[in-house]
Protein backbone atom coordinates (compact mmCIF):
# COMPACT_ATOMS: atom_id res chain seq x y z
CA UNK A 1 0.00 0.00 0.00
CA UNK A 2 0.85 3.54 -0.69
CA UNK A 3 1.49 6.01 2.34
CA UNK A 4 2.88 8.85 0.64
CA UNK A 5 0.81 11.00 1.28
CA UNK A 6 0.53 10.19 4.73
CA UNK A 7 4.19 10.83 5.06
CA UNK A 8 3.87 14.34 3.71
CA UNK A 9 1.21 15.25 6.25
CA UNK A 10 3.14 13.33 9.05
CA UNK A 11 6.33 15.47 8.40
CA UNK A 12 4.22 18.73 8.27
CA UNK A 13 3.58 17.87 12.08
CA UNK A 14 6.57 17.08 12.79
CA UNK A 15 8.21 19.92 11.25
CA UNK A 16 5.38 22.33 12.67
CA UNK A 17 6.87 20.30 16.45
CA UNK A 18 10.48 21.15 15.80
CA UNK A 19 9.15 24.67 15.67
CA UNK A 20 7.48 24.98 18.35
CA UNK A 21 9.52 22.70 20.85
CA UNK A 22 13.06 25.23 19.69
CA UNK A 23 11.79 27.68 22.61
CA UNK A 24 12.47 25.25 24.92
CA UNK A 25 15.53 24.34 26.62
CA UNK A 26 15.59 20.39 27.44
CA UNK A 27 13.79 18.19 26.01
CA UNK A 28 10.73 17.12 27.44
CA UNK A 29 10.80 12.82 28.12
CA UNK A 30 8.46 11.45 26.32
CA UNK A 31 6.03 8.78 28.00
CA UNK A 32 5.26 5.92 26.31
CA UNK A 33 1.42 6.05 25.43
CA UNK A 34 -0.83 3.50 26.15
CA UNK A 35 -1.73 1.77 23.15
CA UNK A 36 -5.24 2.54 21.95
CA UNK A 37 -7.85 -0.21 22.53
CA UNK A 38 -9.54 -1.14 19.38
CA UNK A 39 -11.51 -4.18 20.68
CA UNK A 40 -14.95 -2.11 21.10
CA UNK A 41 -14.24 -1.16 17.59
CA UNK A 42 -13.15 -4.81 16.11
CA UNK A 43 -16.39 -6.04 17.97
CA UNK A 44 -18.37 -3.00 16.41
CA UNK A 45 -17.07 -4.08 13.02
CA UNK A 46 -17.54 -7.91 12.75
CA UNK A 47 -20.94 -7.73 14.58
CA UNK A 48 -22.41 -4.94 12.30
CA UNK A 49 -23.43 -4.22 8.95
CA UNK A 50 -20.50 -4.70 6.93
CA UNK A 51 -19.57 -8.33 9.09
CA UNK A 52 -20.80 -10.55 6.57
CA UNK A 53 -20.53 -9.63 3.03
CA UNK A 54 -20.21 -13.02 1.79
CA UNK A 55 -22.88 -13.95 -0.75
CA UNK A 56 -23.38 -16.35 -3.48
CA UNK A 57 -27.23 -15.97 -4.00
CA UNK A 58 -26.23 -12.36 -4.95
CA UNK A 59 -24.02 -11.31 -8.17
CA UNK A 60 -20.52 -12.73 -9.82
CA UNK A 61 -18.70 -12.52 -6.15
CA UNK A 62 -15.15 -10.85 -7.45
CA UNK A 63 -16.93 -8.55 -9.79
CA UNK A 64 -19.18 -7.31 -6.90
CA UNK A 65 -16.24 -7.43 -4.46
CA UNK A 66 -15.57 -4.13 -5.29
CA UNK A 67 -17.54 -3.14 -2.55
CA UNK A 68 -18.61 -6.09 -0.61
CA UNK A 69 -14.42 -7.15 -0.45
CA UNK A 70 -12.17 -4.46 -2.64
CA UNK A 71 -9.18 -7.02 -1.85
CA UNK A 72 -10.88 -9.75 -3.64
CA UNK A 73 -12.12 -7.29 -6.32
CA UNK A 74 -10.63 -8.03 -9.77
CA UNK A 75 -10.88 -5.03 -11.88
CA UNK A 76 -11.42 -7.04 -14.97
CA UNK A 77 -13.91 -9.33 -13.77
CA UNK A 78 -17.05 -9.10 -15.97
CA UNK A 79 -21.01 -9.79 -15.18
CA UNK A 80 -23.80 -10.51 -17.58
CA UNK A 81 -26.57 -8.93 -17.77
CA UNK A 82 -27.92 -6.36 -16.22
CA UNK A 83 -24.44 -4.94 -14.60
CA UNK A 84 -25.47 -2.96 -11.87
CA UNK A 85 -25.32 -2.70 -8.18
CA UNK A 86 -28.78 -3.71 -7.48
CA UNK A 87 -27.74 -7.48 -9.24
CA UNK A 88 -25.05 -7.63 -6.42
CA UNK A 89 -27.51 -6.59 -3.38
CA UNK A 90 -30.58 -8.73 -4.13
CA UNK A 91 -30.95 -12.56 -5.23
CA UNK A 92 -32.33 -12.78 -8.49
CA UNK A 93 -30.50 -15.77 -9.68
CA UNK A 94 -31.45 -19.27 -8.96
CA UNK A 95 -27.76 -19.75 -8.95
CA UNK A 96 -24.92 -18.11 -8.59
CA UNK A 97 -23.86 -16.36 -11.93
CA UNK A 98 -20.33 -17.19 -12.86
CA UNK A 99 -19.35 -14.86 -15.74
CA UNK A 100 -16.54 -15.60 -17.80
CA UNK A 101 -13.61 -13.90 -16.57
CA UNK A 102 -15.06 -14.09 -13.14
CA UNK A 103 -13.69 -17.38 -11.30
CA UNK A 104 -15.54 -17.59 -7.86
CA UNK A 105 -13.60 -16.66 -4.49
CA UNK A 106 -13.45 -19.40 -1.98
CA UNK A 107 -15.11 -17.97 1.41
CA UNK A 108 -11.60 -18.91 3.07
CA UNK A 109 -10.10 -16.29 1.27
CA UNK A 110 -12.62 -13.52 1.33
CA UNK A 111 -11.34 -10.97 3.37
CA UNK A 112 -14.48 -8.81 3.59
CA UNK A 113 -14.38 -4.78 5.05
CA UNK A 114 -11.85 -4.26 7.32
CA UNK A 115 -9.94 -1.07 9.08
CA UNK A 116 -7.54 -0.82 5.94
CA UNK A 117 -10.61 -0.11 3.87
CA UNK A 118 -11.28 3.32 5.74
CA UNK A 119 -8.24 3.91 6.98
CA UNK A 120 -4.37 4.38 6.49
CA UNK A 121 -3.19 1.37 8.78
CA UNK A 122 0.66 1.21 9.60
CA UNK A 123 3.02 -1.12 9.37
CA UNK A 124 2.32 -1.90 13.16
CA UNK A 125 -0.99 -2.69 12.26
CA UNK A 126 -2.74 0.23 13.47
CA UNK A 127 -5.36 2.54 11.99
CA UNK A 128 -5.18 5.97 11.84
CA UNK A 129 -8.12 7.51 13.12
CA UNK A 130 -7.94 9.29 9.78
CA UNK A 131 -10.43 8.78 7.10
CA UNK A 132 -9.35 7.16 3.60
CA UNK A 133 -10.42 4.82 1.20
CA UNK A 134 -8.33 2.30 -0.25
CA UNK A 135 -8.59 2.25 -3.70
CA UNK A 136 -8.00 -1.24 -5.12
CA UNK A 137 -7.31 -0.71 -8.54
CA UNK A 138 -3.86 1.77 -7.49
CA UNK A 139 -3.67 -0.01 -4.41
CA UNK A 140 -3.47 3.21 -2.83
CA UNK A 141 -5.16 5.55 0.26
CA UNK A 142 -7.16 8.53 -0.56
CA UNK A 143 -7.90 10.52 1.68
CA UNK A 144 -11.61 11.48 2.22
CA UNK A 145 -13.06 14.99 3.80
CA UNK A 146 -15.21 13.50 5.91
CA UNK A 147 -17.70 10.20 6.97
CA UNK A 148 -19.85 11.11 3.79
CA UNK A 149 -17.20 11.08 1.10
CA UNK A 150 -16.03 7.82 2.47
CA UNK A 151 -19.12 5.84 2.76
CA UNK A 152 -19.93 6.97 -0.79
CA UNK A 153 -17.11 5.27 -2.47
CA UNK A 154 -19.22 2.16 -2.17
CA UNK A 155 -22.88 3.60 -1.01
CA UNK A 156 -23.58 4.59 -4.27
CA UNK A 157 -26.36 3.47 -7.01
CA UNK A 158 -24.17 4.69 -10.10
CA UNK A 159 -20.76 4.93 -10.92
CA UNK A 160 -22.02 9.25 -10.92
CA UNK A 161 -24.36 9.23 -8.29
CA UNK A 162 -24.36 9.46 -4.73
CA UNK A 163 -27.87 9.42 -3.94
CA UNK A 164 -28.12 9.64 -0.22
CA UNK A 165 -25.22 12.84 0.08
CA UNK A 166 -27.76 14.56 -2.20
CA UNK A 167 -30.73 13.44 -0.36
CA UNK A 168 -29.12 14.91 2.69
CA UNK A 169 -28.37 18.29 0.73
CA UNK A 170 -31.41 18.59 -0.24
CA UNK A 171 -33.59 17.93 2.92
CA UNK A 172 -34.68 20.61 5.55
CA UNK A 173 -34.17 18.79 8.23
CA UNK A 174 -29.95 17.57 8.69
CA UNK A 175 -29.19 19.36 5.38
CA UNK A 176 -25.52 19.55 7.23
CA UNK A 177 -25.01 16.30 8.99
CA UNK A 178 -22.48 13.29 7.22
CA UNK A 179 -23.56 9.80 7.72
CA UNK A 180 -21.53 9.35 10.74
CA UNK A 181 -23.96 12.20 12.62
CA UNK A 182 -26.61 9.48 12.85
CA UNK A 183 -24.64 6.20 12.14
CA UNK A 184 -22.24 4.05 14.28
CA UNK A 185 -19.06 4.20 11.67
CA UNK A 186 -18.02 0.64 12.70
CA UNK A 187 -21.70 -1.00 13.22
CA UNK A 188 -23.57 1.08 10.56
CA UNK A 189 -26.68 0.88 13.07
CA UNK A 190 -28.45 4.44 12.68
CA UNK A 191 -31.62 5.30 15.17
CA UNK A 192 -33.43 8.42 15.02
CA UNK A 193 -34.79 7.89 18.66
CA UNK A 194 -31.14 8.83 19.98
CA UNK A 195 -31.96 12.11 19.37
CA UNK A 196 -35.84 12.36 19.01
CA UNK A 197 -36.65 10.86 22.34
CA UNK A 198 -38.56 12.53 25.61
CA UNK A 199 -35.89 14.48 26.47
CA UNK A 200 -35.58 16.46 23.33
CA UNK A 201 -35.45 19.84 23.60
CA UNK A 202 -33.44 21.10 20.49
CA UNK A 203 -36.69 20.41 18.60
CA UNK A 204 -40.02 20.63 18.58
CA UNK A 205 -40.89 16.88 18.69
CA UNK A 206 -42.01 15.68 22.15
CA UNK A 207 -45.26 18.35 21.56
CA UNK A 208 -45.38 18.56 18.03
CA UNK A 209 -44.51 14.72 16.95
CA UNK A 210 -44.43 12.16 20.07
CA UNK A 211 -47.96 13.64 22.04
CA UNK A 212 -49.84 14.04 18.95
CA UNK A 213 -48.98 10.92 16.92
CA UNK A 214 -46.85 8.26 18.60
CA UNK A 215 -47.65 8.05 22.47
CA UNK A 216 -50.04 5.28 23.05
CA UNK A 217 -52.64 8.33 24.27
CA UNK A 218 -51.84 9.90 21.45
CA UNK A 219 -54.85 11.48 19.56
CA UNK A 220 -53.74 10.51 16.04
CA UNK A 221 -52.33 7.37 17.31
CA UNK A 222 -49.78 5.33 14.77
CA UNK A 223 -48.03 1.65 15.27
CA UNK A 224 -45.78 0.65 12.98
CA UNK A 225 -44.37 3.23 10.75
CA UNK A 226 -41.03 3.91 10.46
CA UNK A 227 -40.52 7.77 10.73
CA UNK A 228 -39.04 8.20 7.68
CA UNK A 229 -42.43 7.48 6.33
CA UNK A 230 -44.42 10.64 7.70
CA UNK A 231 -41.13 12.75 7.20
CA UNK A 232 -40.36 11.74 3.96
CA UNK A 233 -39.75 14.89 1.64
CA UNK A 234 -38.25 12.92 -1.67
CA UNK A 235 -42.02 12.03 -2.89
CA UNK A 236 -41.20 8.10 -2.20
CA UNK A 237 -43.36 5.22 -2.30
CA UNK A 238 -44.97 4.48 1.15
CA UNK A 239 -46.65 1.12 1.73
CA UNK A 240 -46.37 -1.65 4.11
CA UNK A 241 -43.55 -3.94 3.86
CA UNK A 242 -44.99 -7.84 2.89
CA UNK A 243 -42.52 -8.82 0.47
CA UNK A 244 -39.93 -11.28 1.74
CA UNK A 245 -36.28 -10.31 1.44
CA UNK A 246 -37.53 -6.74 1.87
CA UNK A 247 -36.30 -4.89 5.50
CA UNK A 248 -38.80 -3.87 7.96
CA UNK A 249 -41.25 -6.77 7.50
CA UNK A 250 -45.01 -5.55 8.40
CA UNK A 251 -43.82 -1.60 8.59
CA UNK A 252 -44.40 0.84 6.69
CA UNK A 253 -41.87 2.26 4.77
CA UNK A 254 -40.48 4.24 2.06
CA UNK A 255 -40.12 2.66 -1.35
CA UNK A 256 -37.73 3.68 -4.40
CA UNK A 257 -38.63 3.48 -7.58
CA UNK A 258 -36.06 3.46 -10.54
CA UNK A 259 -35.37 1.86 -13.85
CA UNK A 260 -32.37 -0.42 -13.85
CA UNK A 261 -30.52 0.12 -17.62
CA UNK A 262 -32.99 2.80 -18.07
CA UNK A 263 -35.38 0.00 -18.67
CA UNK A 264 -35.18 -2.70 -16.29
CA UNK A 265 -38.33 -1.26 -13.59
CA UNK A 266 -36.78 -1.93 -9.47
CA UNK A 267 -39.01 -1.59 -6.59
CA UNK A 268 -37.23 -1.95 -3.10
CA UNK A 269 -37.52 -0.33 0.12
CA UNK A 270 -35.73 2.94 0.21
CA UNK A 271 -34.66 4.58 3.57
CA UNK A 272 -35.46 8.35 2.86
CA UNK A 273 -32.63 10.30 4.16
CA UNK A 274 -34.82 13.22 2.57
CA UNK A 275 -36.46 14.38 5.41
CA UNK A 276 -38.66 17.26 6.32
CA UNK A 277 -40.79 18.70 9.14
CA UNK A 278 -43.71 19.21 6.59
CA UNK A 279 -46.26 16.48 6.81
CA UNK A 280 -48.64 15.57 4.51
CA UNK A 281 -51.31 13.18 5.87
CA UNK A 282 -53.10 12.45 2.48
CA UNK A 283 -50.52 10.83 1.18
CA UNK A 284 -51.54 7.72 2.98
CA UNK A 285 -54.97 9.20 3.92
CA UNK A 286 -56.31 9.95 0.58
CA UNK A 287 -60.11 9.02 -0.57
CA UNK A 288 -59.91 5.31 -1.76
CA UNK A 289 -56.50 4.31 -0.42
CA UNK A 290 -56.12 0.26 -0.55
CA UNK A 291 -55.56 0.13 2.94
CA UNK A 292 -59.13 1.55 4.22
CA UNK A 293 -57.29 4.52 6.17
CA UNK A 294 -59.47 6.97 6.91
CA UNK A 295 -59.46 9.95 4.61
CA UNK A 296 -60.45 13.49 6.08
CA UNK A 297 -57.76 13.04 9.26
CA UNK A 298 -56.90 16.51 8.31
CA UNK A 299 -53.56 17.90 7.85
CA UNK A 300 -50.51 19.27 10.77
CA UNK A 301 -51.52 22.10 10.42
CA UNK A 302 -55.00 22.18 10.83
C1 LIG B 1 -16.63 1.43 6.72
C2 LIG B 1 -15.54 2.30 7.09
C3 LIG B 1 -14.78 2.04 8.36
C4 LIG B 1 -14.17 0.87 8.76
C5 LIG B 1 -14.19 -0.47 8.05
C6 LIG B 1 -13.47 1.19 9.97
N1 LIG B 1 -13.67 2.50 10.31
FE1 LIG B 1 -12.88 3.47 11.91
N2 LIG B 1 -13.94 5.14 11.45
C7 LIG B 1 -14.68 5.30 10.32
C8 LIG B 1 -15.26 6.63 10.30
C9 LIG B 1 -16.15 7.22 9.23
C10 LIG B 1 -14.81 7.27 11.48
C11 LIG B 1 -15.07 8.70 11.92
C12 LIG B 1 -16.33 8.79 12.71
C13 LIG B 1 -16.71 10.24 13.02
O1 LIG B 1 -15.84 11.10 13.09
O2 LIG B 1 -17.90 10.46 13.20
C14 LIG B 1 -13.97 6.30 12.17
C15 LIG B 1 -13.32 6.55 13.37
C16 LIG B 1 -12.39 5.72 13.94
C17 LIG B 1 -11.62 6.02 15.12
C18 LIG B 1 -11.73 7.30 15.92
C19 LIG B 1 -12.45 7.08 17.22
C20 LIG B 1 -13.87 6.63 17.02
O3 LIG B 1 -14.21 5.55 17.54
O4 LIG B 1 -14.63 7.32 16.32
C21 LIG B 1 -10.82 4.94 15.36
C22 LIG B 1 -9.82 4.78 16.50
C23 LIG B 1 -11.11 3.95 14.33
N3 LIG B 1 -12.07 4.45 13.50
C24 LIG B 1 -10.50 2.71 14.25
C25 LIG B 1 -10.90 1.70 13.39
C26 LIG B 1 -10.40 0.34 13.44
C27 LIG B 1 -9.38 -0.18 14.44
C28 LIG B 1 -11.03 -0.35 12.45
C29 LIG B 1 -10.92 -1.83 12.13
C30 LIG B 1 -11.18 -2.73 13.24
C31 LIG B 1 -11.92 0.59 11.77
N4 LIG B 1 -11.82 1.81 12.38
C32 LIG B 1 -12.70 0.27 10.68
C33 LIG B 1 -14.90 4.36 9.32
C34 LIG B 1 -14.47 3.06 9.35
C1 LIG C 1 -15.77 -0.68 1.03
C2 LIG C 1 -17.14 -0.40 0.70
C3 LIG C 1 -18.04 0.19 1.77
C4 LIG C 1 -17.83 1.33 2.51
C5 LIG C 1 -16.64 2.27 2.48
C6 LIG C 1 -18.99 1.49 3.34
N1 LIG C 1 -19.89 0.47 3.11
FE1 LIG C 1 -21.69 0.19 4.01
N2 LIG C 1 -21.95 -1.55 3.03
C7 LIG C 1 -21.09 -2.06 2.09
C8 LIG C 1 -21.59 -3.35 1.66
C9 LIG C 1 -20.93 -4.25 0.62
C10 LIG C 1 -22.77 -3.60 2.38
C11 LIG C 1 -23.66 -4.83 2.31
C12 LIG C 1 -24.67 -4.63 1.23
C13 LIG C 1 -25.37 -5.92 0.94
O1 LIG C 1 -25.73 -6.61 1.88
O2 LIG C 1 -25.52 -6.22 -0.22
C14 LIG C 1 -22.97 -2.45 3.24
C15 LIG C 1 -24.05 -2.31 4.10
C16 LIG C 1 -24.32 -1.17 4.83
C17 LIG C 1 -25.53 -0.94 5.59
C18 LIG C 1 -26.66 -1.94 5.77
C19 LIG C 1 -27.82 -1.70 4.85
C20 LIG C 1 -27.65 -2.23 3.49
O3 LIG C 1 -27.88 -1.48 2.50
O4 LIG C 1 -27.34 -3.43 3.35
C21 LIG C 1 -25.42 0.31 6.14
C22 LIG C 1 -26.43 1.00 7.03
C23 LIG C 1 -24.13 0.84 5.74
N3 LIG C 1 -23.49 -0.07 4.94
C24 LIG C 1 -23.66 2.08 6.11
C25 LIG C 1 -22.39 2.56 5.79
C26 LIG C 1 -21.83 3.79 6.31
C27 LIG C 1 -22.54 4.73 7.24
C28 LIG C 1 -20.57 3.91 5.79
C29 LIG C 1 -19.54 4.98 6.06
C30 LIG C 1 -19.12 5.08 7.48
C31 LIG C 1 -20.33 2.75 4.95
N4 LIG C 1 -21.45 1.96 4.99
C32 LIG C 1 -19.17 2.53 4.22
C33 LIG C 1 -19.94 -1.48 1.62
C34 LIG C 1 -19.34 -0.34 2.14
C1 LIG D 1 -30.31 12.00 10.03
C2 LIG D 1 -29.70 10.72 10.30
C3 LIG D 1 -29.03 9.97 9.19
C4 LIG D 1 -28.02 10.41 8.36
C5 LIG D 1 -27.34 11.76 8.37
C6 LIG D 1 -27.71 9.31 7.48
N1 LIG D 1 -28.51 8.23 7.76
FE1 LIG D 1 -28.54 6.45 6.76
N2 LIG D 1 -30.10 5.83 7.93
C7 LIG D 1 -30.59 6.51 9.02
C8 LIG D 1 -31.58 5.68 9.69
C9 LIG D 1 -32.33 6.03 10.95
C10 LIG D 1 -31.66 4.48 8.94
C11 LIG D 1 -32.51 3.26 9.25
C12 LIG D 1 -31.69 2.36 10.14
C13 LIG D 1 -32.45 1.17 10.66
O1 LIG D 1 -33.67 1.13 10.59
O2 LIG D 1 -31.78 0.24 11.17
C14 LIG D 1 -30.70 4.61 7.84
C15 LIG D 1 -30.51 3.63 6.86
C16 LIG D 1 -29.46 3.63 5.95
C17 LIG D 1 -29.12 2.53 5.06
C18 LIG D 1 -29.81 1.20 4.92
C19 LIG D 1 -31.22 1.23 4.58
C20 LIG D 1 -31.69 1.38 3.16
O3 LIG D 1 -32.31 0.45 2.64
O4 LIG D 1 -31.51 2.44 2.53
C21 LIG D 1 -28.01 2.91 4.36
C22 LIG D 1 -27.27 2.08 3.34
C23 LIG D 1 -27.66 4.24 4.83
N3 LIG D 1 -28.57 4.66 5.79
C24 LIG D 1 -26.59 4.95 4.36
C25 LIG D 1 -26.32 6.27 4.70
C26 LIG D 1 -25.27 7.05 4.09
C27 LIG D 1 -24.33 6.55 3.03
C28 LIG D 1 -25.32 8.29 4.68
C29 LIG D 1 -24.47 9.50 4.35
C30 LIG D 1 -24.60 9.98 2.96
C31 LIG D 1 -26.39 8.28 5.66
N4 LIG D 1 -26.97 7.04 5.64
C32 LIG D 1 -26.76 9.36 6.47
C33 LIG D 1 -30.24 7.77 9.43
C34 LIG D 1 -29.31 8.58 8.81
C1 LIG E 1 -27.53 12.86 15.74
C2 LIG E 1 -28.80 13.38 16.18
C3 LIG E 1 -29.98 13.24 15.24
C4 LIG E 1 -30.47 12.08 14.67
C5 LIG E 1 -29.94 10.67 14.81
C6 LIG E 1 -31.65 12.47 13.94
N1 LIG E 1 -31.87 13.82 14.07
FE1 LIG E 1 -33.45 14.85 13.33
N2 LIG E 1 -32.64 16.58 14.01
C7 LIG E 1 -31.52 16.69 14.81
C8 LIG E 1 -31.28 18.08 15.11
C9 LIG E 1 -30.15 18.62 15.97
C10 LIG E 1 -32.30 18.81 14.46
C11 LIG E 1 -32.52 20.34 14.46
C12 LIG E 1 -31.48 21.04 13.68
C13 LIG E 1 -31.44 20.59 12.26
O1 LIG E 1 -32.46 20.72 11.56
O2 LIG E 1 -30.40 20.10 11.83
C14 LIG E 1 -33.14 17.84 13.79
C15 LIG E 1 -34.26 18.16 13.05
C16 LIG E 1 -35.20 17.23 12.61
C17 LIG E 1 -36.49 17.57 12.02
C18 LIG E 1 -37.05 18.96 11.86
C19 LIG E 1 -36.49 19.65 10.66
C20 LIG E 1 -37.08 21.03 10.46
O3 LIG E 1 -37.14 21.41 9.30
O4 LIG E 1 -37.46 21.70 11.42
C21 LIG E 1 -37.10 16.40 11.69
C22 LIG E 1 -38.48 16.22 11.06
C23 LIG E 1 -36.20 15.33 12.07
N3 LIG E 1 -35.06 15.88 12.63
C24 LIG E 1 -36.46 14.00 11.92
C25 LIG E 1 -35.52 12.98 12.11
C26 LIG E 1 -35.71 11.61 11.72
C27 LIG E 1 -36.97 11.06 11.08
C28 LIG E 1 -34.58 10.95 12.07
C29 LIG E 1 -34.23 9.51 11.78
C30 LIG E 1 -34.18 9.19 10.35
C31 LIG E 1 -33.68 11.89 12.69
N4 LIG E 1 -34.29 13.12 12.68
C32 LIG E 1 -32.43 11.59 13.20
C33 LIG E 1 -30.74 15.65 15.25
C34 LIG E 1 -30.87 14.32 14.86
C1 LIG F 1 -47.97 9.88 11.55
C2 LIG F 1 -46.91 10.71 11.03
C3 LIG F 1 -45.66 10.88 11.82
C4 LIG F 1 -44.79 9.91 12.23
C5 LIG F 1 -44.90 8.40 12.07
C6 LIG F 1 -43.67 10.59 12.84
N1 LIG F 1 -43.87 11.94 12.81
FE1 LIG F 1 -42.60 13.37 13.50
N2 LIG F 1 -43.99 14.79 13.15
C7 LIG F 1 -45.18 14.59 12.49
C8 LIG F 1 -45.89 15.85 12.38
C9 LIG F 1 -47.22 16.07 11.72
C10 LIG F 1 -45.06 16.82 13.01
C11 LIG F 1 -45.34 18.30 13.20
C12 LIG F 1 -44.85 19.05 11.99
C13 LIG F 1 -45.14 20.53 12.11
O1 LIG F 1 -46.23 20.87 12.47
O2 LIG F 1 -44.21 21.27 11.85
C14 LIG F 1 -43.85 16.12 13.46
C15 LIG F 1 -42.78 16.75 14.08
C16 LIG F 1 -41.56 16.13 14.31
C17 LIG F 1 -40.35 16.77 14.77
C18 LIG F 1 -40.23 18.22 15.20
C19 LIG F 1 -39.86 19.11 14.07
C20 LIG F 1 -39.73 20.53 14.55
O3 LIG F 1 -40.45 21.35 13.99
O4 LIG F 1 -38.94 20.79 15.45
C21 LIG F 1 -39.37 15.84 14.84
C22 LIG F 1 -37.92 16.04 15.27
C23 LIG F 1 -39.97 14.59 14.45
N3 LIG F 1 -41.29 14.79 14.13
C24 LIG F 1 -39.29 13.38 14.44
C25 LIG F 1 -39.93 12.15 14.28
C26 LIG F 1 -39.32 10.89 14.60
C27 LIG F 1 -37.92 10.70 15.13
C28 LIG F 1 -40.25 9.93 14.34
C29 LIG F 1 -40.15 8.42 14.56
C30 LIG F 1 -39.87 8.05 15.94
C31 LIG F 1 -41.42 10.60 13.82
N4 LIG F 1 -41.19 11.94 13.83
C32 LIG F 1 -42.58 9.94 13.38
C33 LIG F 1 -45.66 13.39 12.01
C34 LIG F 1 -45.08 12.16 12.21
C1 LIG G 1 -47.28 6.51 5.94
C2 LIG G 1 -48.74 6.48 5.96
C3 LIG G 1 -49.43 7.42 6.92
C4 LIG G 1 -49.27 8.79 7.03
C5 LIG G 1 -48.34 9.69 6.23
C6 LIG G 1 -50.20 9.22 8.04
N1 LIG G 1 -50.89 8.15 8.52
FE1 LIG G 1 -52.42 8.22 9.86
N2 LIG G 1 -52.57 6.21 9.83
C7 LIG G 1 -51.79 5.38 9.07
C8 LIG G 1 -52.08 4.01 9.43
C9 LIG G 1 -51.44 2.77 8.83
C10 LIG G 1 -53.08 4.07 10.43
C11 LIG G 1 -53.74 2.91 11.17
C12 LIG G 1 -53.09 2.84 12.54
C13 LIG G 1 -51.76 2.15 12.51
O1 LIG G 1 -51.71 0.95 12.24
O2 LIG G 1 -50.76 2.84 12.74
C14 LIG G 1 -53.34 5.47 10.64
C15 LIG G 1 -54.30 5.94 11.54
C16 LIG G 1 -54.61 7.26 11.73
C17 LIG G 1 -55.69 7.77 12.56
C18 LIG G 1 -56.69 6.92 13.30
C19 LIG G 1 -57.85 6.83 12.37
C20 LIG G 1 -58.61 5.58 12.43
O3 LIG G 1 -59.54 5.48 11.63
O4 LIG G 1 -58.23 4.70 13.22
C21 LIG G 1 -55.67 9.11 12.49
C22 LIG G 1 -56.63 10.09 13.18
C23 LIG G 1 -54.57 9.47 11.65
N3 LIG G 1 -53.96 8.33 11.19
C24 LIG G 1 -54.19 10.75 11.37
C25 LIG G 1 -53.09 11.08 10.62
C26 LIG G 1 -52.59 12.44 10.46
C27 LIG G 1 -53.25 13.67 11.08
C28 LIG G 1 -51.53 12.37 9.66
C29 LIG G 1 -50.64 13.51 9.21
C30 LIG G 1 -50.04 14.26 10.30
C31 LIG G 1 -51.32 10.98 9.30
N4 LIG G 1 -52.27 10.23 9.92
C32 LIG G 1 -50.32 10.52 8.45
C33 LIG G 1 -50.88 5.74 8.11
C34 LIG G 1 -50.44 7.03 7.88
Amino acid sequence: MDYSWLHTKQLLICATAVLLAGCTTAPAPTPTPTPRDDSAIRQALVTGVHADTYSLETGPNTYCAVCKSPANWDPQAVIDDPPNCVSCKFASDANMRVAVGNPVVPENQWEGIRCYNCHPVGEDNVAEEALAWWDAETDTHVFQENSTMLCEQCHRDSPAGTTRQRELADSTAHASATCTTCHDPHDGTADCSDCHHAEDTETDFVNACWAQYLAPDAPAHHTDLLCQTCHDAGGLELRPVQDPGEPYPGQWATWRNTLIAGSIPSNHVWVSHNLSAEVDCSRCHYDGNPWELAADVGTASE
